[in-house]
């Protein structure tokens, strides 16, 4: 569905349920990330961007003391009471909106009444970050409404506390600042510590992204995501119990992990080299990137994903099966999965002249093995969270 079916569709669906006319509508985008994967919780830099998939939301102000929700795909409706303390419920969608109200008011903002529908093209459970879309699209849209008291860091910091407190998942902040910081045709370069936030144009040359989702369908509540989060965490506490003058990822090397391997179960000097090199590979990515070799920026995605099928046990058969079979293709400079893992989508860097016949040959390939049609999604690097004028939508 394009942009301009999924404003029409929210637009009408407000209209039809609240019988009066949106007066704003906000779109949030989901995100691709290049390389710095499972290690924005881990002290590293990450380069993400948005990109041209959306939630949108339709608003319209009233003045009873609640936020009514209508949520379109999900043919699903909430009202929550502003009188009354906000707890999370039994409800993931209304968990992610709740815990935004939660820590507006919290942070002293009086919440005003508002009807909104929402409605989105994002894929569900494919690792484009669509709950990070969610949450920032709804903390920026009341943001806006309430004249705009915080900043978009502040707005992608509610949003991965909404993850810890009311949804159970601890996720880093890559995907809430690449919702709400992103910038058209530019990748964020974040430093997961200080929260700096820069701009990098790539320039491909021959050469494009694509992305591919294997369908499998995964949900960081439930995936191995906090098993991760914690395995990580206890090897960072026995490195630091060695190297009590290291304060991060950053300031230890993997001669010095090897030196302790032995006071580490094998899962958690597993964990702990993944990060430790994935660390040096965005590094590595950003130079490539400076220096416009795409070929080296593409083997650093090869990397990292060896990294993760191998050491931070993130993949799955089917991501393993699809970068495999890319990277037969001397075409495909560089393949991983991409995401949390446990399923989503693969990100490869292909000369374009070959493009079609790779996702031809992969989607037959992909179905004769495990009986599953894999979809192909086609990306432009987009704006990050905002409010949609229809006026300047013609002219850009
Ligand atoms: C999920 C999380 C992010 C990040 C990625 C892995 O998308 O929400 O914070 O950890 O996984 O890089």
């Amino acid at each position: 569905m394009s942009k301009k079916q999924l404003i029409q569709k929210t637009n009408e669906a407000f209209e039809s349920h609240f019988k009066s006319q949106a007066s704003h509508h906000f779109l949030s985008p989901g995100r691709i990330n290049l390389i710095g994967e499972h290690i924005d919780y881990n002290h590293g830099f990450v380069l993400p961007a948005a990109i041209n998939k959306y939630i949108c939301f339709a608003v319209k102000a009233h003045h009873l003391p609640e936020i009514q929700l209508l949520a379109i795909d999900l043919n699903d409706y909430y009202s929550i009471d502003l009188n009354q303390p906000i707890q999370p419920i039994e409800k993931t969608w209304v968990n992610y909106i709740l815990g935004m109200v939660h820590q507006m008011q919290e942070k002293g903002l009086k919440l005003n009444g508002l009807s909104i529908a929402f409605s989105s093209n994002i894929p569900m459970g494919a690792g484009l970050s669509s709950s990070a879309a969610l949450e920032c699209g709804f903390g920026f849209t009341l943001n806006k409404i309430h004249g705009s008291p915080f900043s978009r860091m502040e707005i992608a910091l509610m949003g991965q506390k909404t993850e810890h407190d009311f949804v159970g998942v601890k996720c880093g902040i890559m995907d809430q600042v690449a919702s709400i910081l992103g910038q058209k045709k530019q990748f964020i370069l974040l430093d997961c510590l200080s929260h700096h936030v820069s701009y990098a144009p790539i320039d491909w040359g021959e050469n494009q992204l694509i992305l591919l989702d294997s369908r499998v369908k995964h949900s960081h509540i439930s995936s191995g995501y906090n098993d991760r989060r914690n395995e990580v965490t206890q090897g960072f506490q026995i490195i630091q119990s060695f190297y009590p003058e290291v304060k991060s990822f950053r300031e230890i090397s993997e001669s010095q992990l090897l030196n302790i391997k032995q006071n580490m179960t094998d899962k958690q000097f597993q964990r702990c080299l993944f990060v430790i090199q994935e660390i040096a590979r965005v590094h590595q990515a950003v130079m490539a990137i400076q220096e416009s070799d795409i070929q080296i920026l593409g083997a650093c995605l090869s990397e990292t994903h060896r990294g993760l099928s191998s050491l931070y046990e993130v993949s799955c058969p089917e991501l393993d099966f699809l970068v495999f079979h890319a990277l037969e293709f001397k075409e495909v400079l560089g393949a991983r999965m991409m995401g949390g893992g446990f399923g989503g989508c693969m990100l490869a860097i292909v000369k374009k002249s070959a493009t079609k016949t790779l996702i031809e040959s992969l989607k037959s390939k992909f179905k004769r093995k495990f009986s599953i049609d894999l979809v192909s999604y086609p990306i432009k690097i987009s704006e990050g969270t905002h409010l949609y004028e229809p006026q300047k939508a013609i002219q850009s």
